[in-house]
Parts: C-alpha cells; sequence; structure tokens
C-alpha cells in the first residue's frame, strides 16, 4: 500500500468525467488499497479516484467513528434518494474550506465490490452526504459548486 497524492484546487481531473471500471485485477485492487491509505492517512471520510489523478470510477468512503467501516464501490450508482439535509460539507481536494451544501438524507447507492459483486448500500446523513460527494466527483463535479448561504446568512439579506 502506499499514500498517493491529493490532487487539489484547480487540477483538471477534479473536473472531468471518469471512465467505468472493466477489469477486476490486481491493479483495481492495489488503487483501492491505496486510495482507503490515502484517504485514512487524510482523516477524509471518502475519496474518489479522480482526487488521486486517477480518472475511474472508484470511491472509498469510511463515515465510522471508529474507522473500521469501510466501503469500496466500484462504477456506483444513486439509485434512490429522500428527504433533505443541511450541514457544512467539506473536500480532501479543497483543504482548511468548508461550505454549506443540501443533500438528500438518504441515499441508496449501488456498485459494484472488488471482486466484481454487485451490492447495495443503504446511508442516511452523514453517509448518505458523502456516498452523494463522491459520486459527484467522478462526473467532474466538486461540492463548491453546490454550496449556498446557510440558513443564518440567508436571513441577514
Ligand atoms: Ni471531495
Amino acid at each position: 500500500m502506499a499514500i498517493r497524492k491529493i490532487q487539489t484546487g484547480d487540477a483538471a481531473c477534479l473536473y472531468k468525467v471518469s471512465k467505468p471500471v472493466k477489469g477486476f485485477d490486481e491493479k483495481l485492487w492495489q488503487l483501492l488499497d491505496d486510495m482507503a491509505e490515502t484517504m485514512y492517512d487524510a482523516d477524509g471520510c471518502g475519496l474518489a479516484a479522480p482526487q488521486v489523478g486517477i480518472l475511474r470510477r472508484v470511491v472509498v468512503i469510511d463515515c465510522s467513528e471508529d474507522r473500521n467501516d469501510l466501503i469500496e464501490a466500484i462504477n456506483p450508482e444513486i439509485i434512490y434518494t429522500e428527504g433533505e439535509q443541511g450541514g457544512m460539507e467539506g473536500c480532501l481536494s479543497f483543504p482548511d474550506e468548508q461550505g454549506y451544501v443540501v443533500r438528500p438524507r438518504v441515499a441508496v447507492m449501488r456498485a459494484l465490490d472488488r471482486n466484481g459483486e454487485v451490492f447495495e448500500r443503504r446511508g442516511e446523513g452523514l453517509l448518505a452526504r458523502a456516498m452523494l460527494h463522491e459520486c459527484d466527483h467522478l462526473d467532474g463535479r466538486v461540492y463548491k459548486t453546490l454550496v449556498i448561504p446557510t440558513p443564518d446568512e440567508a436571513k441577514e439579506d
């Protein structure tokens, strides 16, 4: 395993659409291992392959407090959402920044695991937010484009 360099700010790879994964082989497993190590090292709760310069549809997520609920998702799709939640959001590609983003409160993600087996995962709250945020990265969309004033800021206008 190795820690990969996280691309930040204006790096072109953050704004491109990633391609689906076709091969479930050593190269993919190495990428998944490295992405998890990189995410944990940076103390993030999610990382998408384009953030390490790889334009493939691969994300890792762990929103658990004790960092023991690693989700590896290949070619993920959000197949269901419900409700709404507003909250502050950040991204390892924009260190030391945060913004208020409204997302669905619940999301269901369908993806392939590292062996190419399909699975579904339902998330609420932070996990739903992370799944939506990471899937956005695969389409070259960063959370900063979704930031709106907080309810308090909006009141002041
Ligand atoms: Ni991000």
